[in-house]
């Protein structure tokens, strides 16, 4: 079987470097070499990894193990060109047959204005291609969407990209690695998508109905408005929201909510809670040191939150700073486990997850 030596990466525009650096250093810790292909806020790359299969970089791609930097990764079989305008369809269809059949299609396109351009394209697309493919057996429905083989084509451009194929449980859940999600008119701020991306993303389904449920209890750190502890409080868990600025009234009133005027970083709970979430702007060396503080003392078992990231030595910087805290944990045998992303709904930051 042939090696498939090189992934295509989607990543937020102006991530690139980072990408290529964490890039870098998994593939060493692989005991590998590779080298990436990037444009600076291209909003993707390539990495290539000659002679050795780039696929085992990509797997289990959410979690610190993970990759943290790109939305998706996924290994290229091949690259495709000059596409004919008139039908795109029928080479397409033949170079997927060796690889097929498949359980879903992603089209996926750069993040930027230029790719967006290219939606209506892949509407239109879309509908044909997968027809196409269902009518020579290629497209088959699986009961279980997290198995299954998965059919990707990037699109540099309407006649130019590459295909690949990849596990459903080796990849991202979402089609550009982005997540359709829905803002009810009741959340507080759109940060409140962040915290739910964040649970799909870096918790698994029985974590999340584990720790995510009535009787269970939490502290916001910087609430304000109030769009985590209103995705907290709407499962019942019970919020301590501390924040100097105002909260949403209707959180007080209709949700299990208690409102704490006072400072993230010495306010302390009086017994051990379940959650710990903290999306305050402060320098992340500053953040993880609180976040360290109450995880070795164990007084929350699960913590969110977010670090903002300097703008040059991003990677660098997550790294020595995520190493930090796993030692701590470690070291304390706490039985915690350090995840983390950079979210779509995340600009210049990252998420971590810490679960026990
Ligand atoms: C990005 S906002 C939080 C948004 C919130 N997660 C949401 O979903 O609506 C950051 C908040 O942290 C608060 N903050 C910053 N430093 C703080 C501190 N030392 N103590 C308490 N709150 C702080 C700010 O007042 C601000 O409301």
């Amino acid at each position: 079987m042939t090696i498939l030596d090189s992934l295509l990466v989607l990543c937020r525009p102006g991530f690139e470097a980072d990408c290529a650096a964490e890039l870098t250093q998994r593939t060493a810790e692989r005991g590998m070499g590779g080298y990436a292909r990037a444009r600076q806020d291209a909003g993707w790359l390539t990495w290539h990894t000659p002679g050795q299969d780039a696929g085992v970089l990509c797997s289990g791609s959410s979690g610190r193990r993970g990759l943290i930097f790109p939305r998706t990764a996924w290994p290229v079989v091949q690259a495709f060109s000059d596409l004919p305008p008139a039908d795109r369809v029928t080479p397409l269809v033949a170079m997927a047959r060796p690889l097929g059949p498949f359980s879903a299609v992603r089209l996926e396109y750069p993040d930027t204005n230029e790719g967006r351009g290219l939606q209506r394209f892949i509407k239109g697309f879309r509908q044909a291609f997968e027809r196409a493919l269902k009518q020579q057996g290629l497209l088959q429905e699986v009961p279980d969407e997290s198995s299954g083989r998965i059919l990707h084509l990037f699109f540099e451009d309407s006649g130019r990209g590459v295909m690949g194929c990849a596990d459903a449980g080796q990849i991202s859940l979402w089609e550009n690695g982005i997540p359709r999600l829905r803002l009810p008119a009741v959340a507080p701020s759109r940060s409140a998508l962040k915290l739910e991306e964040a649970w799909l993303t870096l918790m698994t389904p029985a974590e999340r109905a584990h720790w995510l449920r009535a009787g269970r209890s939490g502290v916001d750190l910087g609430a304000a408005p109030g769009g985590w502890t209103w995705q907290l409080a709407r499962h019942g868990v019970r919020v301590t929201a501390v924040d100097h600025g105002k909260l949403a009234s209707h959180l007080l009133s209709d949700y299990p909510v208690t409102h704490v005027s006072g400072d993230a970083f010495t306010w302390r709970a009086p017994r051990t809670l379940d959650w710990l979430v903290c999306d305050v702007v402060d320098k992340p060396s500053r953040t993880l040191a609180l976040m360290e503080k109450w995880l070795v003392n164990g007084w929350a078992n699960v913590a969110v939150f977010n670090l903002k990231l300097p703008m040059k030595q991003r990677h660098a910087t997550v790294d020595e700073l995520l190493q930090r805290l796993e030692g701590a944990l470690a070291s304390r045998n706490t039985g915690h486990s350090v995840r983390a992303a950079q979210l779509y709904h995340d600009r210049e930051e990252i998420t971590v997850a810490v679960v026990r």
